[in-house]
């Protein structure tokens, strides 16, 4: 199951990134300062890699052909489940954008616990969510979709994963320097 197991191993780096950021707000509440270039970098991975690359071919790719071909339960569990908690995850980072370029302005409590609540409610979204699609999305899709439309989805992904050589580029070396 070449395209699955793809996914979920991207799912493997974003958990390494969601629990180094969990270790980094902790030092915050311990004293640390905030390091403004260390969550710019995590912005950065979760715009580029969690988002744009694995969020999307979960959309494009996956979602797409199980709400086509499995029925009202696949598109229950998709679209008020999966997409919405992408739409959430998208919120969170806003919202973290914006406490960081509030916190540069004015370095007060109030900004530093904000950031902290939005980065720890991005964490957390997002291990329930890989675990959902681990547990129960990605099987759901493996074992009901038919073969044919398994190997459509395995063409589309290696397809898109070709595509993506040229941003992955830096993908290591970023999540080296996060966690
Ligand atoms: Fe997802
Ligand atoms: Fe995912």
């Amino acid at each position: 199951m070449l395209g699955i197991e793809y996914l979920e191993r991207e799912h493997e780096e974003i958990t390494q990134v969601i629990n180094a950021v969990e270790s980094k707000c902790i030092e915050i509440m311990k004293g640390k300062e905030i390091n403004q270039e260390y969550f710019a970098d995590v912005i950065e991975f979760i715009r580029v890699y969690a988002d744009d690359t694995h969020h999307k071919k979960e959309e494009d790719i996956l979602f797409r052909l199980m709400t086509e071909n499995l029925g009202e339960t696949a598109e229950k569990l998709i679209r008020s489940g999966m997409l919405t908690e992408h739409q959430m995850a998208r919120y969170y980072v806003m919202e973290l954008e914006r406490n960081l370029a509030e916190y540069a302005e004015n370095p007060n409590d109030v900004n530093k616990i904000q950031i902290i609540a939005n980065a720890m409610s991005y964490v957390n979204l997002l291990r329930v969510h890989i675990e959902k699609e681990n547990e129960v999305v990605y099987p759901f899709g493996a074992n009901n979709l038919s073969k044919e439309v398994l190997s459509m989805f395995n063409e589309e992904m290696a397809e898109k994963i070709e595509l993506e050589k040229g941003i992955i580029i830096g993908k290591e070396e970023l999540i080296r320097k996060l966690i």
